[in-house]
Order: C-alpha cells, then structure tokens, then sequence
C-alpha cells in the first residue's frame, strides 16, 4: 500500500495582528498536518481566522504589523520567518495558492499569457518557445476554450470565472506539491463554481498534491474532502475525517454549523442554530472556553475550564469534554 507522505507539519502556530499597541492573536496554537493527494477542508464563519492561517503558509500575511510565531515545515525546512528571497522560490513553485479575488491576484497591466509565462520563467529552465508552448498547454487544461485569444487579453477584459481559471493556471503551472485555496470559488456564479472545483480536483488527481481548501460551503466540503478543520475565534475546535464530521459532529459549534445547513428531509423542523458572533480580536476571551459566551444555558460548571483538543477516538479531536452533556437551548439536560 502506498504510505501518504506528510508535506506540511504546522505546529503551535500563533499568528498575531498589532492593533494600537498590542497583538492579539487571531489564531493561536494551530497544528495540523497536511498529506500528500488529501483534500483538507477548513470551514469556520467569517472572522474565524481561517485567511490569516492561509496566508501565514504561504509567507503573504500583512508584514510589518504581524507576529508569526511557530513552525510550518516544509521538506524538512521552516517556512515561519524565511527569507523572502528564500520563499519566493518556494511559493508559486512548490506551494501554490489561489485566493477568493482573482482581480487582486493577477496584475493589471500585464497580459495573461506574460503573467503565466513569468512563473514559469522564474521557477523553471524552460526557453522562451518551452515557456509559451507550456502557457497554451496550461490555458487548455484549466478549461479555456479559446486559449489564443484569452492569452493576449488583461485581466479586466476577462470574466470572474475566467480570471480564477487564469490565477490557477498560475498556481499549478510548476506543479507544486501543495495548494492553498482560500474560497476559491466564492466571488464566482454558482454553476462556475463547480466547474472551478472540478477542476481544482482534477489537477489535484494528476499531481498527487494535499490542498488546504478554505470555504464556507459545507455543501462542498462533504463532496470533495477528506478531512475537515472547524475553526471558531482563532482554534480548531474540531478535526475528523470528512464522514466522522459530518455523521457523529461532538463539539457545540460544529453541531451548530451543520444545522445551519437547509435540508428538506429533516424530520423535526426545529433548527437549533446557535447565534451570536466570533468575537473580535480586541474582544477575545483568553480564559476558559471561547465558545462559552455563545451558550449561556449552559452552566458555568459544565464547561471545560481551558479546553485542549482531545482525540475522541482515532483521528477524531474535539476542543471540549462537555460535549457529552451539551444540549441546545431547547433540548432537554441531559444528566
Ligand atoms: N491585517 C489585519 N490587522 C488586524 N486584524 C486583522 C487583520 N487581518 C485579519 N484581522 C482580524 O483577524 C481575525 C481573523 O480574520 P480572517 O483570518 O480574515 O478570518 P476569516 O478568513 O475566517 O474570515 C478577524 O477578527 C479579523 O478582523
Ligand atoms: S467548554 Fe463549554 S463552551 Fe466550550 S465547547 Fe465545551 S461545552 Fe462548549
Ligand atoms: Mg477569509
């Protein structure tokens, strides 16, 4: 059997934002591992950190005002606090990354056949005929009909769904080993947005490569992943593969998400969908549990006092031993 390697090891990884004279964390202790040809969900409401631990990977966090703390490996290197020169060769050739605006990716003035072709000339060997010959070939196979037109076009004669197709082209043209995909898909009509993950998934099958897929479409999530990370104000509260989740969801906030979802076929049409909101960075709690204030029915002794991810069972992690007795406003207690 064919052993899936790892490819990126994140440990203790803090990333903080400084706001008047402080940082705060807007996510913290994350570790996770990403493996070859695996599709890992990451899903979470707005707020939740899930950007900020996308472009922490890919070394495109906010410089200056911003706090990495922790280690991603990558082939036995740390990619927290690099060199950029040093990631530059990295990002776009192993790592690639498509993120939820195509326009703000892709460089205005240039053509998109150039934009691709500078990739290739900046990672690869290939002469300038290889180059273009490679930039046609990448333009097919992301799914562009009439690739000698788009070529010589600027991204703003381009639709949503054609410029996405242009910024993946990009981000396999060296056919890296990992993808980091923040909502993809979410500036982009409905019936693109299949076509864009058909895609994704695809070219994943051709090259092996593990992806991080960030969305908060929960609906995609149990087609296409493998596993799935639920975070809530800057933790995972929540890691199982994809099935596990989505049939025996533990922790409060994923039981949550996933009522959220509209069904037809539910029996009892009473949604228990817990409200309120992710607190803001300047409002995070930092003791106990940040879920708590969400559930105020819940006594102040049931709770965990600082909730650690637990292995529940293999390969399922949970944030919180009070999932046992959680129940929803109106549920009945169960003792
Ligand atoms: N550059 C920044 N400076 C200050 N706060 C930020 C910055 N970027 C994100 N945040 C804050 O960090 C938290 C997480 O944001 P983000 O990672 O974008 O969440 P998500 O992608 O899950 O919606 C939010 O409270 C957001 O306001
Ligand atoms: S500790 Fe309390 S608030 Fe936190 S997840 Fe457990 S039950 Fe929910
Ligand atoms: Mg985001």
């Amino acid at each position: 059997m064919h052993i899936e390697e790892d490819l990126l090891t994140i440990k203790n990884l803090y990333t903080s934002f400084r706001i008047k004279d402080q940082y705060h964390a807007a996510i913290e202790n994350i570790n996770l591992t990403l493996k070859e040809n695996e599709i890992l969900a990451i899903v979470g409401e707005s707020g939740c950190g899930k950007s900020t631990l996308a472009t922490s990977i890919v070394g495109l966090h906010p410089k200056g005002n911003t706090k990495v703390e922790g280690t991603i490996t990558y082939n036995e290197t740390n990619l927290v606090g690099m060199k950029e020169e040093k990631f530059n060769k990295i990002r776009g050739n192993d790592i690639g990354f498509i993120f939820q605006d195509p326009l703000a990716a892709l460089n205005p003035l240039m053509r998109v056949s150039d934009q691709i072709a500078e990739t290739l000339l900046y990672h690869t060997k290939l002469n300038e005929k290889q180059r273009n010959q490679r930039v046609r070939e990448l333009l097919n196979q992301v799914g562009i009909s009439n690739p000698e037109r788009v070529a010589k076009q600027y991204p703003h004669q381009l639709s949503g769904g054609m410029r996405q197709r242009i910024v993946i082209a990009i981000a396999i043209a060296c056919k890296p080993k990992i993808m980091i995909a923040d909502e993809p898909t979410t500036a982009l009509d409905v019936t693109i947005q299949a076509q864009i993950l058909d895609l994704l998934i695809e070219l994943q099958q051709e090259t092996n490569a593990g992806i991080i897929l960030i969305t908060h479409d929960l609906g995609v999530v149990a087609e296409i992943a493998d596993r799935v990370a639920v975070m809530y104000a800057g933790q995972i509260i929540e890691l199982a593969p994809v099935d596990i989740l989505f049939s025996e969801p533990k922790h409060p906030y994923t039981r949550s998400l996933l009522n959220s979802i509209p069904q037809t076929d539910r029996e009892n049409d009473r949604l228990e969908v817990i409200r309120g909101m992710v607190p803001t960075l300047t409002k995070m709690p930092h003791s106990g549990c940040r879920f708590a204030p969400r559930i105020p029915w819940i006594t102040d002794e049931a709770h965990e006092s600082a909730p650690e991810l637990h292995e529940i069972k293999e390969n399922h992690f949970v944030r919180c031993t009070c999932w046992q007795t959680f129940h929803f406003e109106h549920e009945e207690a169960i003792h």
